[in-house]
């Protein structure tokens, strides 16, 4: 029998999921109201999950075509609410779960973010995870008044320095600062509180976090870069790491190369765990997935443009200009996402067209296929992560509905749980502990 692994769910923001799509019952305005999601989390909860990650941008796209029509007109991740409202309304409806809520550097002042993410972590008694990200387009931020944002290697140099102050916030409570001594008349020993006077080349912070300290000592720290700057970010300073590459050849290549980042800078590699994305095709029999398969590849296609604006949104790259049936210009660069974009180009080597190549992107699995019945794909699940070594997946099934929930909390986990491969229950409180507990 392999040894357990772990589950998460990449839920694409806290945005109106699936517009005018079947099962979605997203017809009127009822995306406001959180209920989808809070059911999700209780699904997801009773399945066992490690943590959901809410995902954000902050910003409408339009890079596609130069305009917004497509990404309005569509629902593409806007209108998208800010993901800390929605973690905490998770949190509340939930006791187990962890909740990684995605909040970028150049949208928040540290200390702003070291008090929100704290809050997260006291309301929830150490569940909260904070997804680290820098940003991927210029026009978001010119939303909070920046010019563009700053070039990609640079921006994880001032991540480094961002990380150190919010540890120091973080950290700026010593452990058994809040004695409580209701006698001795005292909440906080005030000697165990300090002032951080954080000065760095880009943030700066005098502290103390007057919001307390975390429940974990410091959230967990989950985060998503690809390339090779990225990597020796999320070695130096990750606990659970997004990662989509693809096959099971550059996913363990990945995953060992930030074992070897992390054990270089003096971590151990246990102590991070590697979640690749999965979009698993689950049919009651192994003709009905390959049906679901083919569908799924119908509907891919069917909506390529959509599909296309959203990668447009993330590399800022106007696809819209492009005829889908030439091949791939290999000159495109991006500033944002670099490993998406790389993957693309190496999809479409050989001078295959736009459409094959992106078809092949995103037409069906992401870092794995996985398709058949809740037994297969348990088992594929298993060979898969024999053959990496670890540390689980990361549920990314596009928009979701309860149909799709309740497919893999209710159908598949149930079957890895019957093979031994995932948790039944949570043996801790808090999200870290649960991460580390295999
Ligand atoms: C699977 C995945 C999920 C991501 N989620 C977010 C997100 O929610 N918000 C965001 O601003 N960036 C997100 N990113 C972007 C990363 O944080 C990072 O900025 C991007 O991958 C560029 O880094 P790289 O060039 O090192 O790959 C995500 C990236 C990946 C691969």
């Amino acid at each position: 029998m392999s040894n357990p692994f772990h589950l998460g769910w990449f839920l694409q923001g806290s945005s109106v999921q699936a517009w005018g799509e079947p099962w979605t019952g997203n017809i009127g305005q009822e995306w406001m109201q959180p209920d989808l999601f809070v059911d999700m989390a209780r699904a997801l909860e009773r399945a066992c999950f490690d943590y959901i990650l809410l995902e954000d941008s902050s910003y409408i796209g339009e890079a596609y075509g130069g305009s917004r029509e497509i990404y309005l007109k569509n629902g593409l991740s806007v209108p998208r609410q800010d993901p800390s409202v929605v973690a905490t309304l998770l949190f509340a409806a939930t006791k187990r779960i962890g909740v990684c809520t995605t909040l970028a550097t150049f949208t928040h002042h540290p200390y702003l973010l070291a008090r929100i993410i704290a809050s997260l972590d006291q309301v929830s008694a150490g569940r909260a995870g904070w997804n680290m990200v820098t940003g991927s387009s210029d026009m978001a931020a010119r939303n909070y008044g920046l010019d563009g944002l700053p070039e990609h290697d640079l921006r994880y140099d001032m991540a480094d320095e961002y990380m150190a102050c919010v540890n120091a916030l973080w950290d700026s409570w010593e452990p058994g600062a809040i004695v409580a001594d209701r006698e001795g008349g005292v909440l906080v020993d005030h000697t165990k509180v300090h002032t951080v006077d954080f000065k760095g080349k880009w943030y700066s912070s005098r502290g103390p976090l007057n919001s307390g300290p975390c429940v974990q000592g410091r959230p967990v720290i989950a985060q998503a870069g690809g390339s090779p700057r990225g990597r020796q970010f999320a070695a130096t300073h990750g606990e659970t790491i997004v990662a989509n590459p693809k096959g099971i050849a550059a996913m363990k290549a990945y995953r060992d190369d930030v074992r070897a980042r992390a054990a270089a800078v003096g971590r151990s590699p246990d102590s991070i765990k590697v979640l690749f994305l999965v979009n698993p095709i689950i049919g009651e029999s192994a003709e009905h997935a390959e049906m679901r398969r083919l569908e799924r590849i119908a509907a891919a296609d069917r909506k390529i443009v959509q599909r296309l604006a959203h990668f447009s949104k993330v590399t800022n790259i106007d696809f819209g200009s492009m005829d889908l049936d030439k091949p791939i210009d290999e000159n495109l660069r991006t500033n944002g996402h670099q490993q998406n974009l790389d993957t693309l180009k190496r999809l479409g080597a050989g001078g295959k067209t736009l459409r094959q190549a992106f078809t092949d992107y995103s037409g069906t699995g992401l870092s794995v296929d996985l398709c058949g019945t809740v037994d297969t794909v348990a088992g594929q699940m298993a060979e898969t992560m024999q053959e990496i070594g670890g540390d689980g997946f990361l549920f990314s099934m596009g928009d979701v509905s309860r149909r799709v929930v309740a497919e893999v909390a209710d159908g598949l986990v149930p079957a890895l749980q019957a093979r031994g491969l995932v948790r039944r229950g949570y043996d801790h409180a808090t999200l870290r502990e649960n991460l580390l507990a295999f």
